[in-house]
């Protein structure tokens, strides 16, 4: 066993965290509680942030010094699209490069892992080169592994310590470390073979909700059209104890990973003349619910004797799912959007989301009340949080489109 495995073996490793949002900062919690000796590191991150972390005696740095005094580092930085919907790996060449500028002497190992969503051969092809550009050679100082991120915030049970994960090294050595390490603070760890598989692995997996989510999507469509209640089939269809899953159709996808990162893969996939078609499909079948969403209003709209222009739209939640304050991709801002753009005024509520900016308009969150809802001549429900009084809703003589089938709970149905 080597020194480095022996630290990890009694948590007695330094472990820097690069990047502490929404993935890096549940995991530095998590190491501090296994006993790690944990260090920060955020270049972009706010004083009043900074201040809280350290409150909690995690020490943050915006720099990387730190690096050189560690024996792992998890670079856990956003993987977004670029304007024209390609990847966009600047955070993570750029936080590698620092982590390789800072690695320190010593004849000492150190493990490196990304834990950010990217296409297979970024760790290989992307992250490699920058160390060995310092000099740095795998298998010798220089660990180097992939382990992507299962969080899903806002979820129930998702405790980083209960979701299984998966890890690939760029060689043995490393996937037996990243193995070790992942074994300290997770119940359970699948080492594969490569870090490629580890990449394809999160992409198919969100790839599969993003596909899954579209085909019900479609099927809500002809459910409508046929006058048939989609949220009754699922339900009927969860029945089925093997071979079935469940998905519920929506008002469009949110959030940093399911609309992104299928983009990921269909770009990489180009590279070897590969167009995966059901990815394109269901992009776009998803992409196309907020326009449906806005079609319903104007029909219910229409059912009042009343137009979009002029009428007076409440949408209730703006973040991109139940109980988060995020709204990164939310098909609500789409659907406030279209609305105003056919001349209704749009007002909000969420009670987790003060403000957003939608079609460069800011909007400002209202209390859901009798009042808020009596000037109003249309509801729209398109993300439902726990705390939402559905009572008060179901009560009022508006018309509403229930997108999430939210009214379901007090036995009354959906319009989707
Ligand atoms: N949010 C999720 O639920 C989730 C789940 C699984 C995987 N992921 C993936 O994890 C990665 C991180 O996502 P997130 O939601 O935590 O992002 P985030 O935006 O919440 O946090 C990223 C942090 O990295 C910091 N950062 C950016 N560039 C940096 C640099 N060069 N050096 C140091 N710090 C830097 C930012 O200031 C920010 O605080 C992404 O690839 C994402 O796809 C996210």
């Amino acid at each position: 066993m080597s020194a480095l495995e022996k630290r990890i073996q009694d948590c007695s490793a330094g472990v820097a965290v690069v990047g502490l949002g929404f993935v890096g900062l549940p995991l530095a919690r998590r190491l501090m509680e296994a006993g790690f000796q944990v260090a920060g590191i955020d270049k972009y991150i706010k004083d009043e942030k900074r201040e809280e972390i350290e409150a909690e005696g995690i020490p943050v740095t915006r720099g990387f010094s730190a690096v050189s005094e560690s024996d792992i580092v998890v670079i856990c930085v956003p993987t977004p699209l670029t304007p024209d919907q390609n990847p966009d790996l600047s955070f993570v060449r750029e936080a590698t490069a620092d982590v390789a500028r800072n690695f320190g002497g010593g004849d000492g190992q150190k493990l490196v892992i990304l834990e950010s969503t990217s296409y297979p051969g970024t760790t290989r092809e992307e992250m490699l080169p920058l160390f060995e550009r310092e000099g740095l050679e795998l298998g010798k100082r220089l660990l180097l592994a992939y382990a992507p991120e299962r969080i899903s915030p806002g979820t129930a049970g998702s405790a980083l310590e209960k979701i299984p994960r998966v890890a690939g090294g760029l060689d043995e050595e490393s996937g037996r470390v990243a193995l070790a390490f992942y074994r300290r603070i997770v119940d359970s760890v699948t080492l594969v073979s490569k870090p490629e598989v580890a990449e394809m692995t999160k992409l198919l997996e969100n790839i599969f909700r993003a596909v899954n989510i579209a085909l019900v999507n479609e099927m809500s469509l002809l459910c409508r059209r046929m006058d048939i209640d989609i949220w009754e089939v699922v339900e009927a269809a969860a029945t089925k104890p093997f071979g079935f899953m469940s998905f519920r159709p929506g008002p469009g996808l949110g959030g940093h990973c399911i609309p992104v990162d299928p983009f990921y893969l269909a770009w990489k996939a180009k590279q070897y003349d590969f167009y995966p078609e059901f990815i394109e499909l269901a992009g776009k079948t998803n992409r196309g619910m907020p326009f449906h969403v806005v079609d319903w209003v104007v029909e219910a709209l229409n059912g009042e004797g009343k137009s979009a222009k002029g009428s007076k739209v409440l949408v209730i939640g703006v973040a991109y799912k139940e109980d988060v304050a995020d709204t990164r991709e939310s098909p609500s801002l789409e659907v406030i959007e279209l609305l105003a753009r056919r001349g209704a005024e749009v007002v909000y509520h969420d009670s987790y989301i003060d403000m957003v900016e939608a079609g460069g308009k800011e909007y400002h969150s209202r209390e859901l009340s009798p009042e808020t809802i009596s000037e109003c001549d249309c509801l729209v429900i398109v993300t439902a949080h726990s705390d939402l009084d559905l009572e008060l809703i179901a009560s009022s003589e508006v018309p509403v489109v229930d997108t999430r089938n939210a009214l379901g709970k007090l036995g009354l149905r959906g319009a989707l």
